[in-house]
């Protein structure tokens, strides 16, 4: 048997343990640091820090034979660069290879000079050449994207409508808003299109995608209201149909791949790219490091076999061994996030009933936002929980996720009522 460490504590932290859990060959899994769903199966453990040195003496420490990095912020700041110097596998890129979500600028090179299709852009440092740029475009007819170049846990984005839309995120950049982050500017064409979610897994030598899923980003039904990490996912997205994965393949995964073998990257883990399917072909919105959440919470549970195999395999450079096998069965999760979110001040600290229930109703509820507070789980993030549920029909694993949610009650709590409904529609 073999001990893995898990590095995070949100919903898809928690789901990667429940699929380790599920693999024949795990022993013990840590997890840091954890949230009380996780829990359940691992060992959760608030080290003294979340620096790459701390997390690599605790998976030394623990003599563990897979470190798992979940969210970008330890990878950017090198926890698999730490971590594999002690001679452990990683699954996760090096902090060097992570830069392709830490720096949107960094990411847009490199599609263009791998040919990988994605938003016509360009960078700026200052905000004067920048409004005028926006200023430009506006005025014949083109509409753009405002992007902070470094990580701004999800908000560096505005999709800007109008002009001024545009004028004032280039102005909330470089007003320090985002910090350094902000400091420089991508501003790219707005695409117009269905999006999807790829994650692959590569070692560098071979990439496999997963199967297709799909986000909801918007707060509220119908898709409006403003942008969130995400409120609910289902795999897979029939958007998503064999053209268009033959598209992703051929443009987008064996570019990536050969790109970062010329650029001799170290990538071993996941790569997720976020695709517009637009009238003219897909095009990369962005490329992210590691597993997107709530797709993840979608995803694993439709996964067959050994996780600890595949990510173990990944870490090691023989994924070319290694055999991936999924549920037929679509699944859908949703978010239920607490009062307040996005923006803020969330409403937080109250007590949540109904998971057992949920589960016993067989619904996996992942947990993203939880602490336990006097025996009793409340909620203390945006995200709270996520409830997943796989059915043989698309239409019956809607049903089954909101039952789970149905069960689920606390003060403040909310949900989008139309996850996966755009599925359906297709079929
Ligand atoms: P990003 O973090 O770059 O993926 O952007 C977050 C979200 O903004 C994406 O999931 C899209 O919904 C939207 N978005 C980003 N870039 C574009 C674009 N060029 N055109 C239209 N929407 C975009
Ligand atoms: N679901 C979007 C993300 O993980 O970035």
């Amino acid at each position: 048997m073999f001990d893995v460490l898990v590095i995070g504590g949100g919903g898809r932290e928690h789901a990667l343990c429940y699929g380790l859990s599920k693999s024949p060959e795990v022993g013990q899994i840590w997890c840091v640091p954890g949230n009380p769903g996780i829990a359940r199966i691992a060992r959760c453990v608030k080290t003294a820090s979340m620096d790459p040195e701390v997390l690599a003496n605790f998976a030394v420490e623990k003599a563990v034979s897979l470190a798992v990095v979940g969210p970008e912020a330890p990878l950017c700041a090198g926890a698999a660069d730490a971590i594999r110097a002690r001679g452990i596998p990683v699954f996760g890129p090096v902090k060097a290879s992570a830069l392709l979500e830490g720096s949107k600028d960094f990411s847009k090179k490199f599609m263009v000079k791998h040919g990988i299709p994605t938003a016509r852009y360009q960078t700026f440092t200052a905000a004067a050449p920048a409004r005028e740029y926006v200023h430009g475009e506006y005025a014949a007819g083109r509409a753009v994207v405002v992007k902070a170049d470094g990580l701004a846990a999800g908000k560096g984005v505005v999709v800007a409508e109008t002009e001024e839309m545009a004028l004032r995120a280039v102005d909330d950049c470089f007003s320090g808003q985002f910090g350094e982050a902000g400091s420089r500017v991508v501003i790219e064409e707005l695409l117009i299109g269905e999006e999807a979610s790829i994650l692959a897994l590569t070692d560098g030598k071979t990439i496999i995608p997963l199967v297709s899923s799909q986000d909801h980003k918007r707060l509220l039904d119908g898709d409006r209201g403003p942008n969130t990490g995400g409120m609910g996912a289902y795999s897979p997205a029939p958007v998503v149909t064999d053209s268009v994965m033959r598209e992703v393949k051929e443009k987008v995964l064996n570019r990536f791949l050969a790109g970062i073998q010329a650029e001799n990257m170290d990538y071993r883990g996941i790569i997720y790219a976020g695709i517009m399917v637009t009238k003219d072909g897909c095009r990369v919105l962005e490329f992210n490091v590691r597993f997107g959440d709530p797709e993840t919470e979608a995803v694993i549970p439709r996964f067959r076999g050994s996780l600890y195999d595949v990510m173990l395999k990944t870490a090691q450079g023989r994924l070319a061994e290694a055999t991936l096998e999924w549920s037929k069965d679509p699944s859908v999760c949703i978010v239920m996030a607490s009062g307040g979110y996005p923006a803020g001040p969330l409403d937080k600290g109250h007590e949540i009933t109904g998971i057992e229930e949920a589960e016993k109703a067989g619904k996996l509820v992942f947990h993203a936002g939880t602490v336990e507070k006097d025996g009793k789980i409340v909620n203390s993030g945006g995200r709270v929980l996520v409830v997943t549920a796989m059915a043989p029909e698309m239409h019956e694993a809607i049903r089954q996720a909101y039952d789970g949610v149905s069960r689920i009650h606390w003060d403040g709590e909310q949900h989008r009522t139309d996850i996966a409904a755009r599925a359906v529609m297709k079929r």
